[in-house]
């Protein structure tokens, strides 16, 4: 077994530490930096391994029988830090499709399938495209606005709205209710008592909200997800609580996410006008710029998988019970996946990145996530041909889901 295990294990300085908050700024760099130097890199002070490679990333998601999600779950090892009785102030805590294996996932997953098929979507687009219309309605007349908090904030909101089929006249007050649960402080290991009891608090709104929704779909099902998961209740065995916490997940990783990949998207595009233009004058190439928006500035920057039994990857054996952070943007930036990896291209084909996972685990919303961003993109830079920066953006601090806190833009 020595032979084949890589000799690089430990080039890295003894004490490095991929999340150091001196890194926040570029990442990537940092990220880059590792997969050139030891693309699997066993952290000592975070005691986990990193992937850096495309094909080691992959294999760590792909092989979920020798890389489980549901220990890694249990583990949560890269929060080395909880507050104490964290866990107590949360609403929602069953497990869902992304802290259990197969077949159990199977069972959790296949009852909202329905709601994201090509006619799911295609009615959603509709609806999503009414929302970025009317979003911009509320700003026409302005000189300009900060793209996250005015448009890129409340699309996704509503656009979840409208996936699990809240009605419209309750929507806003879903927005409200969005707006309030920002972060999940029961992880924070900083957050005051008064915190975590405002949080549960509202855990506690959100879920008499959800819970009224549910009602009113028993007696008029439609074609959302709530309905699909009401079905799958009788199908697959859902339970109530089950399905309370799928419906809570797609909440949580369905909005930030996408927040982000507007957001940082837009933030690249609005340096290159000529692919603003281009998007503009052919809104065919929406699809394909958002892919390429995904692989170079994509908003997750891990997850985390526990080996279940000693495993080779990249040429250095993962011993069981270890956990592994796949690190997706160094593999979405590998040479030997991707022509001129540093280089932003539109319509980049092929463009086969992990941005949104791969395997069992694979994104859900995937494809809502990029009708929702295609519809952002296309909607402002038709409606405002001359947009451009106007002011400072910021990165947030998060190692986790990267994301511009800000992004100031004026319409002429
Ligand atoms: C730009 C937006 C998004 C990005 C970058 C993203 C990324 C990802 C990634 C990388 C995974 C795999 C996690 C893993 O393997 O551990 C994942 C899973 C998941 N995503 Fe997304 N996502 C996005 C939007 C959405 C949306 C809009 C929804 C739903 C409304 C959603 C729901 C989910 C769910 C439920 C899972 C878990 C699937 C499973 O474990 O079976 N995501 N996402």
């Amino acid at each position: 077994m020595t032979d084949i295990l890589s000799s690089e294990v430990g080039t890295l300085p003894s004490g490095f530490d991929p999340w150091d908050p001196a890194h926040v700024d570029d990442p990537i760099a940092v990220y880059t930096m590792m997969r050139e130097t030891e693309p699997m890199h066993w952290n000592a002070k975070r005691r986990l391994w990193f992937a850096t490679r495309f094909d080691d990333v992959a294999l760590v998601l792909r092989d979920h029988e020798n890389f489980s999600s549901a220990q890694y779950n249990i583990d949560k090892p890269h929060m080395t830090e909880r507050p104490v009785d964290g866990d107590r102030y949360q609403a929602f805590k069953g497990p869902t499709m992304v802290t259990t294996e197969p077949p159990e996932q199977r069972r959790l997953r296949r009852g909202s399938a329905p709601a994201f098929s090509t006619r799911g979507l295609d009615r959603l687009a509709g609806r999503i495209r009414e929302i970025a219309d009317r979003l911009l309605d509320g700003v026409e007349g302005d000189e300009g606005m900060d793209v996250i908090a005015d448009f890129a904030y409340p699309l996704p909101v509503y656009a979840i709205a409208e996936l699990l089929g809240v009605p419209r006249e309750d929507q806003d007050e879903f927005l409200e209710l969005a707006l309030a649960d920002r972060g999940s402080p029961a992880h924070d290991p900083h957050a005051s008592k008064e915190t975590l009891e405002r949080t549960a608090a509202h855990g506690r709104r959100l879920r008499e909200f959800v819970e009224d929704v549910i009602e009113k779909k028993r007696r008029l099902p439609g074609e959302d997800l709530i309905s699909a998961l009401l079905t799958s209740q009788r199908e697959d065995g859902l339970t109530h609580a089950e399905m309370i916490d799928t419906i809570h997940l797609m909440m949580e990783a369905g909005h930030i996410t996408t927040v982000n990949l507007i957001g940082n998207g837009l933030d690249v595009l609005l340096d290159r006008p000529a692919d603003m233009e281009a998007i503009r004058n052919d809104p065919g190439l929406a699809p394909s710029a958002v892919q390429e928006c995904l692989r170079f500035v994509g908003p997750v920057q891990f997850t985390g998988r526990t080996a279940t039994r000693d495993t080779v990857v990249g040429g250095s054996l993962v011993k069981a019970g270890e956990s592994v952070i796949p690190l997706i943007p160094a593999a979405n930036r590998d040479p030997s996946q991707f022509t001129d990896p540093e280089e932003f291209r539109i319509d980049r084909r092929p463009n086969r990145h992990l941005a949104l996972g791969i395997g069992v685990h694979v994104c859900i919303g995937a494809s809502l996530a990029r009708v929702e961003t295609e519809i952002a993109y296309t909607r402002l830079l038709t409606r405002y041909p001359h947009l451009r920066r106007a002011g400072e953006t910021a990165w947030n601090t998060s190692f986790e889901l990267r994301g511009r806190t800000t992004l100031p833009v004026a319409f002429r």
